[in-house]
This record gives structure tokens, C-alpha cells and sequence, in this order.
């Protein structure tokens, strides 16, 4: 039996290669690719996400979400990704269309229909909380959710304090983390260091000579040179595929622990901020692991502190050959 997988999405070049290790992996079924702006504009995002899925030869349904934060203007991430958000590579426009249906009623839909589901977020978390607010409910239907996002007691990557996609939609961000979902965090701070496909790195998935190896080379062009711009790291930075890696395989997360997340949505300078209890300090009687529908309770969320980097790495070139 597949494992089923529902994927939100920003989709720009390091969302790209998530999208294609979920579809190219034998033991997962997309059932459905939702688009939310984010790194680029939602029509982009649309466009970037079929064109994924058209190297994979898949006909999964791909729905437009929203075009903007619940309550903020949209911010974009193009500096980072390209223009097209994958590398200034401007591939051939897409044969598919996306669904007429709205994503956020695909996610209900989807949620509601399909039993075992596990959601994968890469971008904002509007679509989600939107779908939540519309039918709370949803929350106890899903398996999982790994959302890719925060940075837990470290360092944010668009302001000292926030990771991007938290920041760009932090009141969405506190719904989701608010609404009971099973959710396991996986902050920016594991797709540092030696997680980046370093040069060497680089050079053996040319080495596979595979349309997704040079795919996953080719849109991540402009990040390689942003990662250095904006950290001082070498490589590609890849925190959405590391994220699609531990929902492929949790186990390559090797260092977890369930905590109160909050979402900081008023602060001058923290803006996006996940503040996370890692001591549970917050004496808060709300908090608590195992979620009960009683709409009262704040369960913790599942923190991811460490990764097998190795681990990570070889699932991702099994999927790209
Ligand atoms: O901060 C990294 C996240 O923001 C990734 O999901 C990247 O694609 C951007 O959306
Ligand atoms: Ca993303």
C-alpha cells in the first residue's frame, strides 16, 4: 500500500526537487500538488509546479491557492531562486493546465476523502490555515504533517530572528501551529553546513546524466550563488528536499523532540519568529502531546534538531538517477 501524500507548495527551485523526490519515489501516491505564493508569484508557482511534474511524467492535479498572506502583502524570495524562481532557466510553459478548483477547497476535499494522509509543507502556510479555518475538523484526519519551516532557537534566514516561509505569512503559520495537526517542524537551520550539496556533491549528480540530475543542478543555479551571498556557505541549499527526505523517511531525523510552538505576529523585530519552548518552560496546561478534539488543547509540535546528512544525500541521488 502507497503512502499518500498531500504537497503545499511555493514552488521555486529547492520546492522543484522535493516535488520530484515525492513523485519518483516507489512508495508514495501525490495525491495532489497545492500552490501558494511564496518564493514567487502564485501564477509562477502554478507554472514551476506542472513543469515539475511533467519531467516526472505525472498527471497529479496541481490547484492555484493564495496569491497573497491572510492579512500581509505578498513578498517574494526572486533575488534568491531567479525570476522564474528556477534559476532563470526559463523552461518551456507547461501542456497542463492547473484544476479549476480552488487549492484550499482540494486540501479540504482531499482531506476529508482520503484516509492515512500525510501533508508536506515548502512554502507559507496560507493555504492551510485558510483550509483549516473553513474545516477545523481536517486537523484530525491527517497522519502527519511536515511542515518545512522555522527556525527552532537559531537563527532565521530573512530576518535575524524568522525563517521565510513563517515570516511571510506568520498569522497563517500560528493557526496551523494552533490547530492540532501532527506536525513535525524542520527548521532552515538542517539544510546548513554540510547538508549543502557541496561541490563534489554537485559534480556526482551530473555525473548520473539523468534529465532529474541535471534538473535539480540546473534551477538551483541562482541559489548556489544566494546561499553565499546570504550565509557564506558553499553549495546548494536544499531545505525543502531535506524536509521531503524526513517525511520520506523519518528515520533520518535523528534527533527529535515535542514542544509548544508559538508564532511571534506582533513583534517589531520578530516578526515570524518560531518561539519554541525547547526547555517547556511554559507551564501552560494547554499544552500537551497527544491531541484530544476538545479544541482547547495546544499540542506540541515534533522538533527535528538533528539529521543523518549522509542519509539524506543517498535518498536523494537514488532519486535522481
Ligand atoms: O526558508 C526556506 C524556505 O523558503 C524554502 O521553502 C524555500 O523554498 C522558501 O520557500
Ligand atoms: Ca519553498
Amino acid at each position: 500500500m502507497k503512502r499518500k501524500f498531500l504537497i503545499d507548495t511555493d514552488t521555486a527551485s529547492d520546492d522543484a526537487v522535493a516535488l520530484l523526490m515525492a513523485l519518483r519515489h516507489p512508495d508514495v501516491e501525490v495525491a495532489a500538488i497545492t500552490v501558494v505564493s511564496g518564493n514567487v508569484p502564485l501564477a509562477q508557482g502554478v507554472t514551476n509546479a506542472l513543469v515539475t511534474a511533467e519531467l516526472c511524467g505525472s498527471d497529479v492535479s496541481v490547484f492555484a491557492g493564495a496569491d497573497k498572506p491572510l492579512f500581509r502583502e505578498a513578498e517574494y524570495a526572486e533575488w534568491f531562486h531567479g525570476s522564474d524562481g528556477m534559476g532563470d532557466q526559463f523552461y518551456p510553459a507547461p501542456q497542463r493546465q492547473p484544476e479549476e478548483k480552488h487549492a484550499v477547497e482540494a486540501i479540504i476535499d482531499t482531506l476529508t476523502t482520503e484516509t492515512d494522509l500525510e501533508v508536506v509543507t515548502l512554502g507559507p502556510l496560507t493555504n492551510l490555515a485558510l483550509a483549516l479555518q473553513r474545516e477545523p475538523s481536517i486537523a484530525a484526519k491527517v497522519k502527519k504533517c511536515y511542515i518545512m519551516g522555522g527556525a527552532p532557537c537559531t537563527v532565521g534566514n530573512v530576518t535575524p530572528a524568522a525563517e521565510f516561509n513563517i515570516w511571510v505569512d506568520p498569522e497563517a503559520a500560528q493557526i496551523v501551529f494552533r490547530s492540532g495537526l501532527p506536525i513535525e517542524m524542520v527548521g532552515w537551520h538542517l539544510c546548513r553546513g554540510e547538508a549543502n550539496l557541496r561541490p563534489d556533491d554537485i559534480d556526482l549528480v551530473r555525473s548520473f546524466d539523468t534529465p532529474y540530475a541535471h534538473f535539480t543542478i540546473d534551477c538551483n543555479r541562482t541559489a548556489q550563488e544566494a546561499n553565499r551571498i546570504q550565509s557564506g556557505e558553499i553549495g546548494i541549499p536544499l531545505p525543502d528536499p531535506t524536509t521531503m527526505a524526513i517525511a520520506l523517511d523519518p528515520s533520518i531525523c535523528t534527533e527529535r523532540s515535542n514542544h509548544r510552538v508559538e508564532i511571534e505576529t506582533k513583534g517589531e523585530f520578530t516578526r515570524g519568529m518560531t518561539v519554541v519552548d525547547e526547555l517547556n518552560v511554559a507551564h501552560d496546561e494547554r499544552n500537551c502531546d497527544l491531541w484530544r478534539p476538545n479544541g482547547y488543547n495546544i499540542p506540541k509540535a515534533s522538533i527535528c534538531w538533528k539529521f543523518d546528512v549522509e542519509k539524506w544525500k543517498a535518498l536523494l541521488y537514488s532519486l535522481l538517477q
